[in-house]
């Protein structure tokens, strides 16, 4: 992609690519199958990938081929950890692993206390040398942000600190709060929405992630 297919304020890039916005789209859609969203997850993934995976360290190397020496490039920083967050970031897991087939997986779910409003962790398993790898959280819907800064929290309590999320659609509110206590995280999204609604859903959005994901409603 080059920098025209993205619009980069401070730490957070909306990859503009005709590609993904035309995606997004049939995501956004609501008569799009569960089979088809499942689908557009994943090719979303995999060109949001792309971009968030732009900035790894990688190192000049020699390669035979079939005819003579040339030099090329290896990947060589730090190894990656692919965190989903439960349940809909599951949807965005296989298309990460796809392009980068090495990474440990780490999964962190949450839920919202109804009475405080805040997530409450419900279970957390991550690598064991999470603090050494380039952590990549996903979360398709950065909505209120408050899981998203909790699931950073939570890497960053076991010493990450490399940590950088996918999101398909963000509301400012969502980017606003994870920056907050978090300005240094990237945040990778196809499109940042106009708000959120009164239950934290965002508008115009797509509708609850999860349940398109999976059929449940
Ligand atoms: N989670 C979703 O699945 N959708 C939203 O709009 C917000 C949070």
């Amino acid at each position: 992609m080059t920098t025209a297919d993205t619009s980069t304020t401070s730490q957070v890039t909306v990859v503009t690519h005709p590609l993904v916005q035309h995606k997004l789209g049939l995501l956004r859609d609501v008569t799009t199958t569960t089979q088809m969203f499942r689908q557009l997850v994943n090719e979303l993934t995999l060109l949001l990938t792309y971009e968030a995976t732009k900035d790894l360290a990688d190192e000049e190397i020699e390669i035979e081929t079939p005819l003579e020496w040339t030099r090329g490039r290896r990947i060589s920083g730090k190894k990656v950890a692919v965190c989903p967050i439960l349940r809909a970031g599951v949807g965005m897991l296989d298309a990460v692993l796809s392009l980068v087939p090495g990474a440990r997986v780490g999964f962190i779910g949450l839920f919202r206390d109804e009475e405080t409003l805040q997530p409450v962790e419900y279970y957390v398993k991550l690598p064991g040398d999470i603090a050494d790898r380039d952590v990549i959280l996903l979360d398709p819907m950065l909505a209120t942000g408050n899981s998203t800064a909790a699931a950073i929290e939570t890497v960053q309590r076991v010493g990450a600190t490399s940590v950088r999320l996918i999101a398909l659609i963000a509301a400012p509110e969502g980017i606003a709060r994870v920056h907050r206590d978090h300005p240094e995280v990237p945040i990778v999204v196809a499109a940042i929405d106009r708000e959120l609604n009164d239950i934290g859903y965002i508008l115009p959005g797509l509708g609850d992630a999860g349940d398109r994901l999976y059929g449940t409603k």
